[in-house]
């Protein structure tokens, strides 16, 4: 029986975050652990929380589990896989073991498609190099797919959201707009080959884009997932406490994503994601409104969001390009903090 996931779900892949505002609720309720290994913890709302180990070697540790963004099992394994590997990469790490995350509905789906699912998950794991060395299974509807991943960077090597510093120069390695396609899928308004452009970029491992981070020394990045670029770009700028433009017209985008857009098909989440940032944010008065909703657009599996030292800027791009990041743009800069962390430009 071929069985389509897309049927079981309302919302999949990073749009089914929670609200970003209802998060930090929640956070302000929690004690946040003190020991002086705690390199990274959820205070400056980083990919993954980091804990030295030595003065050598530190665990980059991280988990995203989501419902799924496709239809076919074995592809929502390996994006789901390649999306939690992601928080790695993003740090600086080298990913190395993980733990097969897993809800599943037994009752209503045969167990070829749980198998496929894995199957997904441990190819892409096996092309990050990672191991995966358990997991742990509820039953559970619909079905929710990801990894605990734990991996090693050196302390004085760590990349994170607090790392922006003014004159900063902000790169983009993927183009944008999976949130969008997927709800163009769903109300079948996408095309076939903006579907395929779109899971093609969710299983892009982002192993090459972080390796030339590393080569050029570079200290601030993050990837964009749910919250969206302006979003994750919003908490790189609090983080550093610089403010960050962002360029929309810069941004790359899949298909027509575009079009998509100005055809209504906007997903909840861009919404919810919008009335986060806003209270943070100055919008130019001429933006274009369908750009603006795709910079707020939930990512799953998105790009690497990097800051790059002005005069690096382009050898950087280029060492992109050059690893098969095509679509790699400059898209914004980092300033001193004025009155807004984030300013929203054409
Ligand atoms: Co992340
Ligand atoms: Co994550
Ligand atoms: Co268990």
């Amino acid at each position: 029986m071929k069985i389509d996931l897309l049927q079981m779900v309302e919302v999949g892949g990073c749009s089914a975050k929670i609200p970003p505002e209802q998060l930090e609720e929640i956070l302000k309720y929690l004690p946040l652990p003190e020991d002086p290994n705690i390199l990274v913890d959820i205070d400056t709302h980083d990919d993954a929380g980091v804990y030295k180990v030595n003065d050598d070697l530190a665990l980059v540790f991280t988990t995203d589990f989501f419902p799924p963004v496709c239809s076919d099992p074995y592809e929502f394994g390996q994006i789901a896989a390649a999306n939690s590997i992601s928080d790695v990469y993003a740090m600086g790490g080298r990913p190395v073991i993980a733990l097969n995350i897993m809800m599943f509905p037994a009752s209503k789906m045969p167990l070829e498609a749980y198998i496929d699912i894995l199957r997904g998950g441990a190819d892409m794991a096996a092309t990050a190099g990672v191991r995966i060395i358990g997991g742990h299974t509820i039953d559970d509807n619909p079905p929710k797919y990801g990894l605990a991943v734990i991996g090693y960077v050196h302390p004085r090597r760590i990349i994170t959201n607090a790392g922006a510093r003014p004159g900063d120069s902000m790169i983009l390695t993927k183009p944008v707009g999976t949130g969008v396609i997927l709800a163009g899928q769903r109300l079948k308004m996408a095309s076939e080959k903006d579907i395929t452009e779109a899971k093609r970029i969710m299983k892009l491992l982002n192993n090459s884009g972080a390796e030339v981070m590393k080569k050029y020394d570079i200290r601030g990045a993050t990837d964009v997932t749910g919250f969206g670029l302006a979003g994750h770009a919003l908490k790189m700028a609090k983080a550093s406490n610089v403010s960050i433009t962002l360029n929309v017209k810069r941004v790359p985008l899949i298909g027509k994503t575009y079009d998509l857009v100005d055809q209504g098909c906007i997903p909840g989440a861009a919404f919810r994601n919008l009335e986060y940032a806003e209270p943070d944010t100055r919008f130019a008065s001429d933006l274009d409104y369908n750009l603006k909703m795709i910079a707020f657009d939930a990512q799953t599996s998105g790009g690497l969001l990097i800051c790059v030292p002005n005069d690096s800027k382009d050898k950087v791009i280029s060492g992109l390009k050059k690893a098969g990041l095509d679509n790699s743009s400059i898209i914004g800069s980092v300033n001193d903090y004025e009155d807004r962390f984030l300013y929203l430009n054409n």
